[in-house]
């Protein structure tokens, strides 16, 4: 089998994907013809990954795959599939084939993101690593880290939070002078900031009504990572 059938009108641009998957009936143990069209008019298809699965009632899938690749011109497939009429036969054994084969095409993306996680805990380490002899304080979680100079005894203090949107964590004391502070988290942002004033003053807003600073806002010194 050899033909290149015309195919149905279609529009893609080719160069916005990176990866193709080919997905097919096996036909006399080939690929099925209009597969072949659609390689013939696109030959960049050697530059890309390329994943492809198949469908059958018995055999002759691998000899498919086999005509497939070299139709292409490509020597491997990222990943390959081979499954038995699923339309009608599909089961959990072909079910877990299936997920085994998504999983391959993700494989690439999962590794990047388990080094991005790596890197991220490292510069988290080294980060936690330089504040670790500061006197502490921790309100309800360790969440986020925030130092803070106490404006009591000038000392700096890490403080160390919990997840919050926008609300009052509530009070706490210095753990050097026992100075006597009120907190607020403001996490509904990309940059998470703390809200410190002293306690016994309202401290939800930057300034009250006479344009007097009351509640300093704190950047973020660090946040714990989510698991990978
Ligand atoms: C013309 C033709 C040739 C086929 N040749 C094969 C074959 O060589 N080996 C095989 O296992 N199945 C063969 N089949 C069966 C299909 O590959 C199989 O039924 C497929 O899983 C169903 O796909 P469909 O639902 O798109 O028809 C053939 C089917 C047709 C229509």
């Amino acid at each position: 089998m050899a033909e290149t059938p015309e195919l149905e009108p279609y529009a893609i641009n080719i160069d916005d994907y990176e990866r193709i998957v080919f997905g097919f009936p096996v036909w006399a143990s080939n690929f099925a013809p209009p597969l072949r069209t659609f390689i013939k008019n696109t030959p960049v298809l050697a530059t890309k990954k390329i994943a492809a699965f198949a469908c059958q009632s018995g055999a002759g899938a691998e000899k498919a795959l086999e005509k497939l690749k070299e139709c292409i011109g490509i020597k491997e497939f990222e990943a390959t599939l081979v499954l038995i009429d699923p339309l009608t036969n599909y089961d959990y054994k072909q079910g877990d084939m299936l997920v085994a084969f998504i999983k391959k095409l993700n494989e690439e993306k999962e590794q990047q993101k388990s080094a991005e996680y790596e890197t991220k805990k490292s510069e988290l380490e080294k980060i936690k690593e330089s504040v670790k002899d500061r006197p502490s304080v921790t309100i309800n979680q360790e969440h986020y880290g925030y130092l803070y100079k106490c404006k009591e005894c000038n000392n700096e203090i890490l403080i160390k939070t919990n997840e919050g949107r926008y609300g009052n964590l509530g009070p706490f004391n210095c753990p050097v002078c026992n100075a006597h502070y009120y907190a607020t988290i403001d996490d509904g942002g990309p940059n998470p900031f703390l809200y410190v004033a002293k306690y016994g003053e309202q401290p939800a807003s930057l300034l009250d009504s006479e344009g007097q600073k009351r509640s300093e806002k704190i950047p973020l010194l660090y946040q714990e990572l989510s698991p990978s």
